[in-house]
C-alpha cells in the first residue's frame, strides 16, 4: 500500500480510447469501470476531476472491418463508437468526454503537434527496409519475432521497403530511463515498471509515424506531406492531450499536471515509452502516472474478439445489475495480475459478499430498529459500557476501516480495499450474533446497552454506505435512504467520521439488496427480471433465487447414493497459499497417505492455524486443477454468519477413519 494521503486539487483519469473494430467486451468494461471508481473516490476526496474515454477509429483495421460489414469507414466507425458510449451508461460509467479520433478538433491538434515536432527537428523521412506484420500494423525487428513469426498473429511478416516518417524517439532515450528512476510511481505496479526499465536496456528504435495514403487512406494526413497519413500510435495516444482542448484549453492548463493513465499490459509499451517521449519532444511535461493492470481469462486465455471467448458488458448488467457487475470486476481481480472470469465466480461472490454479508447486516439491523426501536435511530449518549464490549469493538474496527480503505484505493487497489471493508463487514454481523440484541430486549434495564448497539451497527452501515459509492453508487444510495440518511449532492469522503448519523432519523425498510442468484445447468427457465440473461455457453442461466416449491420427497438420495461418498477422516500435515489466488490454501493432510487438497477458505483461516488440525474430506472426487494445483479431495466446513467452520470428530481418531 502506498497512498500517501496527501492530494492534488485536481485528478485526471483517462481509459484507453478502444478500437472500433471489435465491440465492446469485459476487458474493454473493467478498464473503464476501474477508472470510473476512481474519478468517484477522487471526487469524493474533494477534488476537481476528469475522466475520459473514447474509441480510437483511424488505420488498416477498421478498414478491413468496415469493407467486410460493406460500409464505408465512416459509417462503421459511428455505429461501433456509439456501441461502446452507450454501453458505459449501463454500467453506471459517468465519462465527463467521450473523445473519437475522428472529431475535427481531435484531428487539428495532431496536425498541431506533428507540425511542431516536425518543426524541431524530431522526424525525419527515410527509407526503411523491414519486416512488417500486416495483422498488428508494424515492423518487427528480428529478435522480437518467435521462430521468424510474429508473436501476435503467428504467421511470417513480409519484407517490404517503403519511405517513411520517423520520430526520433531514440534522442530521449536517457532522459526516459532517468526519469522512469527518479519517479517511482509514474509506472505502476512495480512489475510493469521494471519491464520498460529492462526494455530501455537496449538502443531504442526510432518510430516510423507514417503510412503512405497509397496503403492505407483512413488515418490523419501529414501536415507537411499530404501523400502520408501518420500512423495510429501518433494519432491515438494525442487523444488524452485533444480531449483538454490542448494546446491552449483551459481544461489543459488545469488537468494535464494531473494526468493518470490506466491500460492494460498489451499497451504497456506506446504508453511507458513512446508516449513520454512524444510528450518531451512537444516540450509537454510528462502524464504523472500509468496504471498498468492484466488480462481478464477465459479458461486461461484472454478475453478477445479475435479468440471469440468474450462477455459482452450488457449481458453482464443483465444477468447480474450494474452494481454487482462492477463489485466483481473490482473484487475478482487483483490490479496488475491476469484473472479468470467465470459466471459461476461471479455468482459465488455476489451470493456471499453482497447477498449474504452486506444485504443481510442491512436488513437485519433495519428490522430490528423497527422491532426494538420504533424505525428510528436510537440515541447512544445513555450507555456507559466499556469500549471492548461488542459493540465498542465494531466501533474501533470502522474507526480504523476509513483510512486504511482510502490508502487503498489511492494506491490503487480497490480490491484490497474491498477486502478490508468486508472483514468489517463481517464484524458488524459477528456483533449481533455476540451482542445477542434479542436478549437485550427483554431486559428492560439494558436499554441503553441496546440503543447504543443498535445505533453503532447503523452508524457502521451508514460508513459502509459511503465506502460502498465509488464502486457500487447504486447500492450506496440506496443504503442511505434506508438509513434515513439520503443528501441531496454529492457524497464527500469527510462525511464518513463516526457519528454523523442524527438520533431521531427514520429509518426505511427497503427491499432486500442483492437477491441471491442460482446457477442452474441446462435450464430454460429462470426467474425472470434482470436474471434472464444468458450467462455462458453451455445452456447454464442465472436466475435469482425462486421461493422453494419442492414436493416432499423430492430432492431425497438414497443410501446408495449416500455410500458412493468416501468421507474420511483427515490430519493436515502442510498448509500454504496459492500464490495470485486469495482464496486458495494448498493443504496436504494424512488420509492416511498423503494428499494434495486445494480448498477456497484462505480468508478465513491463516495456514499456520491448521497445520495439526483433523477435519473431514471428500476423499473419492475426481481430481480437478484449481489455479493450476492439482486438488484430491475436498474439505468439509459449515458456514454461518461468523464465517467458515471445519468439521471434524469429537474424539482424535486415526487419520484415514471411515465416517459413515
Ligand atoms: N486503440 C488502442 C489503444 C489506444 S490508447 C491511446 C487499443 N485498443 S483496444 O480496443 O485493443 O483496447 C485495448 C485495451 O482494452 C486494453 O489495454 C485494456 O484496457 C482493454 N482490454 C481488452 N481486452 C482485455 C482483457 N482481456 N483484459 C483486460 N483488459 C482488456 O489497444
Amino acid at each position: 500500500m502506498s497512498g500517501t494521503g496527501k492530494m492534488d486539487k485536481r485528478f485526471y483519469i483517462t481509459t484507453p480510447i478502444y478500437y472500433v473494430n471489435a465491440e465492446p467486451h469485459l476487458g474493454h468494461a473493467y478498464s473503464t469501470v476501474v477508472a470510473d471508481v476512481q474519478n468517484r473516490f477522487h471526487r469524493m476526496c474533494g477534488q476537481e476531476t476528469r475522466f475520459q474515454t473514447g474509441t480510437d477509429e483511424h488505420g488498416d483495421k477498421i478498414v478491413q472491418a468496415a469493407e467486410k460489414r460493406g460500409m464505408s469507414p465512416a459509417e462503421y466507425t459511428d455505429r461501433v463508437s456509439a456501441m461502446f458510449r452507450e454501453t458505459w451508461p449501463l454500467l453506471n460509467i459517468r465519462p465527463d468526454r467521450f473523445i473519437r479520433t475522428t472529431e475535427p478538433e481531435h484531428v487539428a491538434t495532431v496536425q498541431h503537434i506533428l507540425q511542431a515536432v516536425y518543426d524541431r527537428g524530431d522526424i525525419e523521412f527515410r527509407e526503411y527496409e523491414g519486416l512488417y506484420c500486416f495483422g498488428c500494423e508494424r515492423f518487427y525487428i528480428e529478435r522480437e519475432l518467435v521462430d521468424g513469426k510474429c508473436p501476435d498473429h503467428g504467421t511470417e511478416p513480409e519484407r517490404i521497403r517503403e519511405k517513411n516518417y520517423f520520430f526520433l524517439m531514440s534522442r530521449y532515450q536517457d532522459w526516459l530511463i532517468d526519469h522512469i528512476k527518479s519517479n517511482p510511481e509514474f509506472i505502476t505496479p512495480e512489475r510493469y515498471r521494471n519491464e520498460v526499465l529492462s526494455f530501455l536496456r537496449d538502443p531504442l528504435e526510432d518510430l516510423c509515424i507514417s503510412r503512405p495514403k497509397s496503403r492505407l487512406a483512413w488515418g490523419i494526413t501529414l501536415p507537411f506531406d499530404e501523400n502520408f497519413v501518420t500512423y495510429v500510435w501518433f494519432d491515438a495516444l494525442i487523444n488524452y492531450l485533444s480531449g483538454l482542448g490542448y494546446p491552449d484549453g483551459d481544461n489543459f492548463r488545469k488537468f494535464w499536471p494531473h494526468a493518470e493513465h490506466v491500460i492494460a499490459k498489451d499497451i504497456l509499451k506506446p504508453h511507458g515509452i513512446y508516449w513520454p517521449t512524444m510528450l518531451r519532444a512537444m516540450g509537454v511535461e510528462p502524464f504523472k502516472k500509468l496504471h498498468v493492470h492484466g488480462y481478464w481469462q477465459m479458461k486461461d486465455q484472454k478475453m478477445s474478439k479475435s479468440l471469440g471467448n468474450v462477455r459482452k458488458p450488457a449481458d453482464l448488467v443483465n444477468a447480474f445489475g450494474a452494481d454487482a457487475t462492477r463489485y466483481c470486476l473490482m473484487r475478482e481481480m487483483s490490479f496488475g495480475l491476469d484473472a479468470g472470469f467465470s459466471d459461476e465466480s461471479f455468482v459465488m461472490r455476489i451470493n456471499a459478499d453482497l447477498a449474504n454479508d452486506l444485504g443481510n447486516l442491512l436488513s437485519r439491523t433495519l428490522t430490528m430498529v423497527h422491532k426494538y426501536a420504533e424505525g428510528k435511530v436510537p440515541d447512544p449518549a445513555g450507555f456507559e459500557g466499556e469500549a471492548d464490549s461488542p459493540a465498542g469493538e465494531l466501533e474501533k474496527a470502522v474507526r480504523g476501516l476509513v483510512p486504511r480503505w482510502r490508502g487503498h484505493m489511492e494506491a490503487f487497489e480497490v480490491h484490497r480495499a474491498l477486502e478490508e471493508m468486508w472483514r468489517v463487514i463481517n464484524v458488524a454481523n459477528r456483533t449481533i450474533d455476540r451482542a445477542a440484541p434479542w436478549q437485550m430486549a427483554k431486559d428492560e434495564s439494558r436499554r441503553a446497552e441496546l440503543d447504543n448497539l443498535l445505533y453503532t451497527l447503523l452508524e457502521a452501515q451508514r460508513i459502509f454506505s459511503i465506502l460502498s459509492g465509488p464502486v457500487m453508487p447504486e447500492t450506496s444510495e440506496k443504503m442511505q435512504e434506508a438509513l434515513g440518511a439520503l443528501k441531496p449532492g454529492s457524497l464527500m469522503l469527510s462525511e464518513a467520521a463516526w457519528g454523523g448519523l442524527k438520533p431521531g432519523t427514520e429509518t426505511v425498510r427497503i427491499p432486500s439488496l442483492f437477491p441471491r442468484l442460482d446457477i442452474k445447468k441446462d435450464s430454460d427457465v429462470s426467474s425472470g427480471g434482470k436474471a434472464s440473461g444468458k450467462a455462458g455457453k453451455k445452456g447454464k442461466k442465472m436466475t435469482r433465487e425462486s421461493k422453494k416449491t419442492e414436493k416432499p420427497g423430492e430432492g431425497l438420495i438414497t443410501f446408495d447414493d449416500f455410500a458412493k461418498v468416501d468421507l474420511r477422516l483427515a490430519e493436515i500435515v502442510e498448509a500454504e497459499p496459492v500464490p495470485k489466488a486469495d482464496r486458495l490454501l494448498r493443504l496436504v493432510v494424512k488420509c492416511p497417505e498423503e494428499r494434495q487438497i486445494v480448498a477456497g477458505i484462505a480468508e478465513h483461516f491463516k495456514p499456520e492455524e491448521l497445520v495439526g488440525r483433523q477435519v473431514i474430506v471428500v476423499a473419492n472426487l475426481k481430481p480437478v486443477k484449481l489455479r493450476g494445483v492439482e486438488s484430491n479431495g475436498m474439505l468439509l466446513v459449515a458456514k454461518d454468519d461468523n464465517g467458515l467452520h471445519l468439521t471434524t470428530v469429537a474424539t482424535p481418531a486415526a487419520p484415514g477413519s471411515r465416517i459413515s
